[in-house]
């Protein structure tokens, strides 16, 4: 038996027959939503494989249970590439997922922003990434299966869904471009500049492998930011840090939370 078999059921053992609808991973400083979730909550440690490693304003459990009658997987925390240097860290928990019987993927992460008009506290949903790093988390992988094609990766029914929950609810949900730099460092000015005119409206160190992973496992899948500071160097008064993305995640984190809720009232 695969391993993401052997952990699916495992984790039946907990939550019965009845594998989530949706997915969600939570981003740094977006934890509060695992919370809400009617079910019980299964700590990475307790599930052989699953990432260990953690980064503050993360909360490395699965969650599963329901939120606003829909059946969800909450990963309260995520792997990142900066951390052990592995861009497929995130792949056995969504394995893990597709063999729960899940179809669905919503990522949320939190960003820096390119974009004058898309501020501090906003909300971007991507439509499309670049992928700045050079790095895939499919790198080893010998099957075909591979070459996974990207060009529809951001599900367009999931952003037509999650637009109209963001407009029921009377709250702004732009739409952009998310480059992925590899971090932990944050990005310099030139960096900055560069991604500009390549045409990323937000950059951040996550969520790319996480597509990548989604498709390649046959998972819809769809991604917001949270953004929380603008591009180094685009204000040059302001410092950029990891504290900063911790304080200000929880401003766009309570809007995403009302879009979020009301997208599941819709499936
Ligand atoms: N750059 C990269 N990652 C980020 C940023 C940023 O400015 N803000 C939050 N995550």
């Amino acid at each position: 038996m695969s391993k993401s078999a052997e952990l699916a059921r495992l984790i039946r053992v907990y939550t019965g027959d009845e594998g989530p609808e949706i997915g969600l991973v939570l981003g740094s400083g977006l934890g509060h939503l695992a919370q809400e979730v009617e079910g019980i909550a299964i700590p990475y440690s307790d599930l052989p494989g699953f990432p260990q490693a953690g980064v503050s304003g993360h909360n490395p459990n699965l969650v599963i249970g329901t939120l606003e009658g829909v059946r969800v997987a909450v990963f309260g925390g995520r792997a990142h590439y900066y951390e052990r240097g592995n861009p497929d860290e995130m792949r056995l928990p969504l394995e893990t997922l597709r063999a729960l019987g899940c179809d669905k993927l919503l990522l949320t992460n939190a960003a820096g922003s390119l974009r004058a008009d898309i501020p501090p506290g906003a909300l971007m949903m991507l439509n499309d990434h670049m992928n700045f790093s050079g790095l895939n988390p499919l790198i080893g992988e010998p099957s075909d299966a591979r070459f996974v094609p990207l060009t529809d990766a951001h599900d367009a029914q999931m952003r037509a869904a999650l637009s109209h929950a963001a407009q029921a609810e009377g709250l702004p949900l732009a739409e952009g471009v998310y480059g992925w730099f590899s971090g932990p460092s944050f990005e310099t000015p030139a960096e900055i500049r560069a991604a500009r005119i390549l045409g990323a409206d937000a950059v951040g160190m996550s969520t790319v492998p996480e597509i990548i992973l989604a498709r390649f496992l046959g998972l819809r899948v769809a991604a917001v930011s949270v953004i929380t500071n603008m591009g180094a160097g685009l204000k040059p008064d302001e410092a950029i840090s990891h504290e900063q993305t911790k304080a200000m995640a929880p401003v766009g984190a309570a809007k995403l939370e009302k879009i979020l809720r009301r997208y599941l009232q819709s499936l």
